[in-house]
């Protein structure tokens, strides 16, 4: 088979559509189990973090319908249908970008632990509440969408 310029120039073209984005990540340091749940246009089923290292990894995705991904995560099982306090990781994948956020709803399940929502690339910012509490305001930072974005319970 014969490959001629022009061919090899369509390939080329091609590679940054295969180039790889990160992955959300979290990872529960506290000495209780965690709960999350997936958030797009509709609901995941809950998930369990062991208390002291369990983890939840997923590869950046982006919803159809709503774009961007929330990961709801209560200290009680059953906690987000039940509207107990949440945690709220959330993410946007956006034209080469991720887009991270922490924030919280009905109170502040892991105060007074600290919580650190961490990129893998160091020259992008990072989010530490250090009594698991929000300082209020807009918390959403951004960085290149093959960061791998962390968020550490009790950090
Ligand atoms: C994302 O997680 C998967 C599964 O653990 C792993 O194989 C992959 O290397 C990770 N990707 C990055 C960019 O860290
Ligand atoms: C992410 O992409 C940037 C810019 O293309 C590159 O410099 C960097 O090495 C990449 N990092 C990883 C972890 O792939």
């Amino acid at each position: 088979m014969h490959f001629t310029p022009l061919f090899l120039g369509a390939l080329a073209a091609l590679a940054p559509a295969v180039q790889a984005v990160g992955n959300a990540t979290v990872i529960n340091n506290c000495p209780f189990p965690v709960y999350l749940t997936w958030v797009g246009q509709c609901q995941g089923p809950e998930v369990t973090l062991n208390a002291e290292g369990g983890r939840y990894i997923e590869t950046f995705t982006r919803d159809p319908v709503s774009g961007g991904i929330a990961l709801k995560i209560t200290r009680v099982q059953g906690g987000v249908s039940q509207g107990a306090p949440q945690t709220i990781y959330a993410y946007n994948l956006n034209n080469g970008l991720i887009w991270y956020d922490l924030s919280e709803v009905f109170g502040s399940p892991f105060a007074p632990n600290a919580l650190r929502l961490a990129p893998s690339d160091i020259t992008c910012p990072t989010i530490f509440w250090p009594s698991g509490v929000s300082p209020g305001g807009s918390q959403v930072r951004n960085c290149q969408e093959n960061s791998t974005v962390t968020l550490t319970l009790c950090a």
